[in-house]
């Protein structure tokens, strides 16, 4: 090693070395005062910018003696990158702190439950008896299937066995609805069932053929029983061998699996798309059959109409009705509503009235 390093201060290597000790002196004596942002980029100019006297420090090696060039470089860069790092650690401590007093500053509490900004919703009541429905018929192997609201007469009246002037179409009670084209008025309603859907279905696929098909259907009547839109949903199946004995067994499990168990009776009815036709009663679910308001004192409730669908029907929609038989039914959900939560108006489900809603 040459002696230079350790000779008299005319030694450039020893003044260097003199003067890193100082620097460093002084950088630590800074470091220590700083309390801002501002001291800390000062420091940082001071010591490393372009300008900083450790960088000035590093190019003044060129000049020292070749030998003295390694050992004093690499003594400043030693020297330097301690300092950096030093630094480097004292800012990350200060944003930290200062983070920490913004925190302090703005209470946040971490451990507050946050503030709801909106109200949880939740299936309409109609709604939901519709997808419970669908649950229990998809089980025993339906699929949904959907047919317009506004609908040609056609297919609401004429296709069901209504003839244009059958007195079967008194019993419902028609929006018609007036088309841009200005077509006969005649020609298009609102549905006023779910029935429809039977025949475009069969036109469609054909038999065999098993759907149920949920909707709104719309009448010209309203009291506290009625609406003058309301919800159905059809059911069909066409196979062959289908009986009567096949509507009892499916209605009836139907039923019970809904509500749970209870008798069921048939009786028979008219429904011009359907013979034998039938309404389907159950025992009440508010009386369990003694008798009550909601049953009129009778212990039955009318729940669905039903029948094994009119070959006519058939033979319209292309299928052979010596081969091919089935039956179909069709259920108000509103009023399967209103006897699941033992409501009296039907007007409560479309009021939106939250506070109705929410309890049930
Ligand atoms: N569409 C009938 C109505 O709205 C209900 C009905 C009765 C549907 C018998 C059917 C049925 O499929 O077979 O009053």
């Amino acid at each position: 090693m040459s002696e230079s390093i350790s000779s008299g201060p005319t030694d450039p290597g020893a003044e260097i070395a003199q003067k890193l000790g100082t620097l460093r002196a002084e950088f630590e004596a800074k470091l220590a005062e700083a309390r801002d942002d501002a001291a800390l980029q000062r420091i940082k100019s001071d010591f490393f910018g372009p300008k900083g006297e450790l960088t000035l420090m590093s190019r003044s090696v060129g000049q020292l003696p070749s030998e003295q060039r390694p050992v004093m470089g690499k003594a400043i860069n030693e020297v330097k990158r301690a300092l950096e790092s030093e630094l480097d650690r004292k800012i990350q401590d200060h944003e930290a702190r200062k983070r920490d007093e913004e925190l302090r500053r703005s209470r946040l509490d971490m451990t507050l439950p946050g503030r709801a900004l909106h109200a949880k919703g939740a299936v309409h009541p109609v709604a939901r008896v519709m997808y419970e429905i669908s649950d229990i018929f998809a089980r025993m192997g339906f699929s949904v299937a959907t047919g317009p609201e506004v609908e040609l007469d056609f297919y609401n009246f004429e296709a069901l066995n209504f003839p244009p002037d059958h007195p079967a179409r008194d019993m419902q009670d028609t929006f018609f609805v007036r088309p841009p084209d200005g077509r006969a008025i005649k020609d298009l309603v609102l549905r006023t069932h779910t029935s429809p859907v039977q025949i475009r279905a069969m036109e469609r696929q054909g038999a065999p053929i098993r759907i149920i098909a949920p909707g709104r259907v719309y009448r010209c009547d309203q009291d506290a029983t009625h609406s003058p839109m309301f919800h159905q949903i059809e059911v069909l199946c066409v196979d062959e061998g289908v009986s009567f004995a096949h509507l009892k067994g499916t209605l009836t499990s139907f039923i019970q699996s809904f509500f749970g168990s209870r008798g069921v009776r048939f009786r028979p009815s008219f429904f011009p798309f359907v013979e034998p036709g039938a309404e389907v009663d159950m025992q009440c679910t508010m009386c369990g059959g003694e008798g009550c308001r909601i049953c009129k004192q009778t212990g039955w409730v009318e729940i669905l109409g039903a029948g094994m669908v009119h070959p006519v029907l058939l033979e319209s929609c292309g299928i052979d009705s010596e081969r091919y038989t089935g039956f179909a039914a069709g259920l108000g959900l509103d009023r399967i509503a209103l006897l699941r939560w033992g409501l009296d108006e039907l007007a409560h489900l479309y009021r939106s009235d939250v506070r109705f809603l929410s309890q049930i």
